[in-house]
């Protein structure tokens, strides 16, 4: 595995078909799902970790953000990667980016009103990551269903002839949805933390059985919450997968999705309801402790 800070030298490594995992590092077992798909289906795969600025609205969650070059060199490596880019933010940013990508509707709702900022700094900097190494594909979880619609839309719009792949959510044993953040949560809060993946489990169930309306898979959701004084819920709403818009009913492929603070920790989760399958994909559970909490 090569490591490299600057585009050029990407694209020279990387040969034949190339798969693109972009990151911000601290990997978990959902980016190494990421990864071995990219593996499967390319003949050169090239992970970028880039802590980027410009898609925290929060100057303190930036600061805070876990981060780990080593540890996260030694999972990658591991993982076959063929180019780590590692590129430092005077690169990625040699002077304040006055071109941003924005893209409408797609972010209007739940994380983009809850991030403002957010979604335009993600799209930014994707784009430049498309633009400089030029992938055939990339790689995202669906953790982050509304950035996956974002990132697919913002590809077709500026036509960037990228496959872009979602993968499946990979959960703790006891279902909470993988994130760098868990570390964070007090081990007295755990329980309430699951009551993220628990209600959308509950959402989940009743839609198998048939129901469509979306008002009553919210109130399915919701009233998974209880009474938990920990749990602030952030917002809980269903879109489409396509473009992350409104719906009244599931037909066609639609997430219901939770944004909560657990204590002082914001988790999100969802899950993807599929009208033709009648099928919730609620995603992939590890069977032990993920690699998040032990020496690598
Ligand atoms: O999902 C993430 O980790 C980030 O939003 C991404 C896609 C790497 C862009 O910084």
């Amino acid at each position: 595995m090569k490591t490299v800070g600057i585009f050029a030298e990407v694209r020279e490594l990387a040969v034949g078909r190339i798969g693109l995992v972009p990151t911000m590092g601290f990997l978990h077992e959902g980016h190494l799902s990421l990864i071995e798909a990219a593996r499967r289906e390319n003949d050169s795969v090239v992970v970028s970790v880039f802590v980027n600025p410009l898609q925290f609205n929060e100057p303190s969650d930036l600061d805070s953000y876990p981060r780990d070059p080593d540890r996260d060199a030694t999972l990658i490596r591991a993982a076959g990667v063929d180019v780590l880019f590692l590129p430092d933010a005077g690169t990625m940013y040699p002077t304040e980016p006055l071109t941003r990508v924005e893209v409408r509707e797609v972010s209007d709702r739940m994380e983009g009103l809850s991030r403002p900022g957010h979604f335009s700094g993600v799209a930014t900097v994707v784009a430049k990551l498309f633009a400089g190494i030029q992938p055939n594909a990339a790689y995202f979880g669906r953790k982050d269903a509304q950035q996956l619609s974002l990132v697919r839309r913002m590809a077709t719009d500026l036509s960037f002839p990228v496959d872009v792949r979602g993968l499946p959510i990979v959960r703790e044993f006891d279902g909470l949805a993988l994130s760098s953040r868990n570390l964070t949560i007090e081990d007295h809060l755990r329980d309430s933390a699951l009551t993220l993946s628990r209600s959308l489990f509950g959402a989940a169930d009743l839609f198998e059985s048939g129901e469509r309306s979306v008002k009553a898979l919210l109130l399915a959701a919701h009233s998974g919450f209880g009474k938990d004084p920990s749990v602030d819920v952030e917002y809980i709403d269903v879109a489409r997968v396509s473009d992350a818009s409104i719906v009244d009913e599931i037909r066609e492929p639609a997430f219901i999705a939770i944004a909560a603070r657990i204590g002082s920790v914001r988790l999100i989760d969802n899950v993807t309801l599929d009208p033709v399958t009648e099928r919730a994909d609620r995603g992939i559970r590890l069977n032990e402790p993920s690699v998040l909490y032990g020496d690598i």
